[in-house]
């Protein structure tokens, strides 16, 4: 193949194109990110956050100790809870830390912080791995700071908290910090997490969520309070901890403050985002005054990050030691938002925030689903309110995303920018970082997309909330990803203006048109449905059924199918949760397309595709079903176009992209600091590709990332596949055979331009 590259033809300035998305989930901070090693420091766990845990979670008794707990004169009002430990001489109580224990090693400090106190003066001794450190407390509430260094490694160890006499002894706060955090800082982040993200040179960071941002009550106040960085701030002895959605505590000792610092120390553009006065998991809706005081909440956000120190925010800033300002340049209101609430909160989020900061960038959100009638409510909003940036979602299976490659190519460069703030394909496999990046070379080339970042970015891996993930870690180690080595390698070669690349014969191969084949079915989804009628239609004739009920998670089996069909039901909900699917083209369990009426808390309709067991959402709607109320359901496939009708009215329609798969995706750019013209090259297939590149250059190095589709990386081989790097010599054209499977970066240095 002849690939012909253009650096004086400058296309598109990719800006901070490739950044990252963090969010606490999977333990990604508390037990992960943030270097607290003790778990449950302050006794402030609670059944609201999940339902086994007590303000005892993570401590354990040595000995046999009474233990009560206890709120009266605490020393931090917002985290109220001690406890008092009294028993005789060596007993005490000990922490458990987080996954399978604290991971101490020898010879690595670690700083234990303790606020204690003793009505009889007695002396505690603090133990970890063979360190010891005396500690004499006093009959007031004081804080002691010791240090320990670990005799010996074990990786599932305890802190031990013991009297040296008998009596009694009250603990309203411990915390156990390696002294090697990430820049030594005494609040800080675990040093081979925040390398990980540095190796990467990311634009920007989206923060601190995701679904996090906008689940709860919108009291704040309230333990499973919506997010509000204001309580994130301050002594981490006194920020209030609270529900974190995905079913933990989060203690907020990283908060907004660590946010930014990161963010600085990453040299990348914070992108917070805020919560848009509402709570669409419950539907709950802010008004009146409290709306006013999500929008304050917003608005006082610039201040912290920009305003001066004299200012009330910018002075807390100052406070916590960073007089300087720091960057705020992007702002998101709301994530993955479909509610019309939403949107009219939104303009007048917008008309206060460009007010306050009449250069801040405005990020708005299209729900999460990349089609369908919320999606397109989103963009017409956010053009309407000439917001900069779209947010948008999803999470689909790696055929889509190879289907999919030139989703963004007709979307037009005015008007709000795509930010693609979340998106993964299922699975953590080289399959999966291949889609990815041939995806990746076409959101560099769309004149539409400003901002893309994969997600979520780390899991613990003893607590798993949603996998795919970047990286995941445990106590001690950590995994890059195929799918993190694909991001690093577009982020540090991303380069500063598209340029044009042309090839001879990229050849394009139709793996697959779409054609529903196999069986086609109806199931309750936990409900009890009634049928009045059921019809299909299809090229062999039609069958029709009268009454028949489907209970619980029944089924009815219509028949077997070949292409276009016309399927028509009329329905009642008798009681239950949710809807029906409509299942077509169902070949197993791995491979099927479904109409989901009634999903996601029985608020939306969507069309899914299943393809070897993993899932795309190709469109969706908002749609509840409710009891009692008739409803007439068509659903018709002609060709590769599905539409589907509630009530006579249009729900759904989507013409579904054939899989066409090209011999290599490619993208060029250049970097103007130094004049090096990129070449990123995705290989899917499994034959290498030889080509002839005309570029004229004194030398390249080339990075590849190569691997059989099904290999991956995990904590007991994290380098199974990582990326090379090889260095050729230059000339007016360079040979280069791409091989297969693979993601390959060129880099060509001394070109004449
Ligand atoms: O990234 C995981 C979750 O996926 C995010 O919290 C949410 O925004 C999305 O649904």
């Amino acid at each position: 193949m002849q690939i012909r590259m253009y650096p004086e033809r400058k296309g598109k300035a990719l800006g901070n194109l490739f950044g990252l998305f963090f969010e606490d989930l999977n333990h990604a901070a508390d037990g992960g990110l943030y270097a607290e090693l003790l778990q449950n420091r302050d006794f402030e766990f609670d059944s609201v956050d999940r339902p086994e845990y007590t303000p005892l979670t993570g401590w354990a008794p040595v000995g046999h100790p009474k233990i009560t707990l206890r709120t009266e004169d605490a020393p931090f009002p917002r985290n109220p809870h001690y406890v008092r430990v009294q028993g005789r001489v060596h007993m005490g109580i000990s922490n458990l830390g987080y996954g399978e224990g604290i991971p101490a090693q020898k010879g690595r400090t670690c700083r234990l912080t303790l606020w204690a106190r003793s009505e009889k003066s007695i002396a505690l001794c603090a133990g970890l791995c063979g360190a010891r450190a005396v500690i004499e407390l006093g009959k007031d509430w004081e804080k002691h700071e010791v240090l320990l260094t670990p005799e010996y490694t074990d990786c599932a160890a305890r802190l031990l908290l013991t009297a040296q006499s008998d009596g009694s002894f009250e603990i309203a706060f411990a915390s156990l910090m390696p002294l090697d955090t990430w820049k030594g800082r005494k609040n800080g982040l675990r040093a081979d997490l925040v390398e990980a993200l540095a190796e990467m040179k990311p634009r920007f960071l989206r923060f601190p969520g995701g679904c996090l941002t906008h689940d709860g009550q919108l009291d704040p106040d309230a333990r499973d309070g919506i997010y509000n960085w204001k309580r994130t701030l301050g002594p981490v002895e006194n920020r209030p901890g609270r529900r974190n959605n995905w079913g933990y505590h989060q203690t907020m000792g990283i908060g907004f403050y660590e946010y930014f610092l990161l963010c600085e120390d990453l040299n990348c553009e914070p992108l917070p985002v805020v919560n848009g006065g509402l709570d669409p998991h419950h539907l709950r809706f802010a008004q009146g005054e409290l709306l006013e005081e999500y929008i304050r909440d917003a608005v006082d956000l610039i201040e912290f990050a920009k305003g001066s120190t004299d200012t009330y925010w910018g002075g807390i800033r100052a406070e916590m030691g960073h007089p300087e300002s720091f960057r705020l340049r992007y702002l998101a209101v709301g994530n993955e938002e479909i509610h019309q609430e939403f949107h009219e909160n939104m303009t007048r989020f917008a008309q206060a925030l460009r007010k306050a900061d009449p250069e801040i960038e405005l990020i708005g959100s299209a729900g999460p689903v990349c089609d369908g009638k919320p999606y397109e409510m989103g963009w017409e909003y956010a053009r309407r309110q000439k917001l900069e940036y779209v947010d948008e979602h999803y999470y689909q299976a790696p055929e889509w995303f190879l289907a999919n490659v030139d989703h963004y190519a007709s979307y037009p460069a005015d008007g709000p920018k795509v930010f693609l703030g979340e998106y993964a394909s299922w699975g953590n496999r080289m399959e999966n970082a291949l889609a990815e990046a041939a995806y990746m070379t076409e959101l560099q080339k769309a004149p539409a997309v400003a901002l893309a970042c994969y997600a979520p970015m780390f899991c613990n891996v003893h607590y798993v909330n949603w996998q795919p993930d970047m990286i995941w870690f445990d106590g001690h180690r950590v995994c890059r990803t195929v799918n993190y080595h694909v991001q690093s390698m577009f982020m540090r070669h991303q380069g500063d203006t598209d340029i044009p690349v042309e090839t001879d014969d990229n050849r394009t191969v139709c793996e697959q048109e779409y054609r529903p084949s196999g069986r086609i079915y109806v199931l309750a989804d936990d409900t009890d449905m009634l049928f009045d009628g059921i019809r299909l239609e299809t090229a062999d004739g039609t069958r029709e059924w009268s009454k028949c009920e489907l209970h619980g998670e029944e089924e009815m089996i219509l028949g077997s199918l070949e292409g276009d069909f016309t399927l028509t039901l009329h329905c009642r909900r008798n009681g239950g949760k949710k809807g029906i699917l409509i299942r077509f083209g169902w070949q197993d369990e791995d491979n099927y397309d479904q109409w989901t009426l009634g999903g996601w808390q029985n608020s939306d309709s969507g069309i899914e595709q299943r393809i070897r067991g993993r899932s795309s959402c190709l469109t969706q709607n908002n749609f509840s079903m409710q009891d009692g109320k008739e409803y007439e359901m068509t659903l018709q496939v002609k060709g590769n176009v599905i539409t589907a009708f509630i009530n006579g009215e249009q729900v759904h329609y989507m013409a579904v992209r054939p899989l066409v798969t090209r011999q290599l995706y490619l993208a060029g750019s250049v970097e103007e600091e130094n004049g090096d013209v990129i070449l990123k090259a995705v290989n899917i297939h499994a034959e290498d590709v030889s080509t002839e590149i005309e570029i004229p250059c004194e030398s390249y190095t080339a990075e590849t990332l190569q691997g059989a589709p099904e290999s991956r990386n995990t904590l007991e081989s994290p380098d199974a596949v990582v990326p090379k790097v090889t260095t050729g010599q230059g000339g007016n054209r360079v040979a280069y055979t791409f091989p297969g499977h693979s993601v390959t970066v060129l880099r060509f240095r001394g070109t004449s331009r």
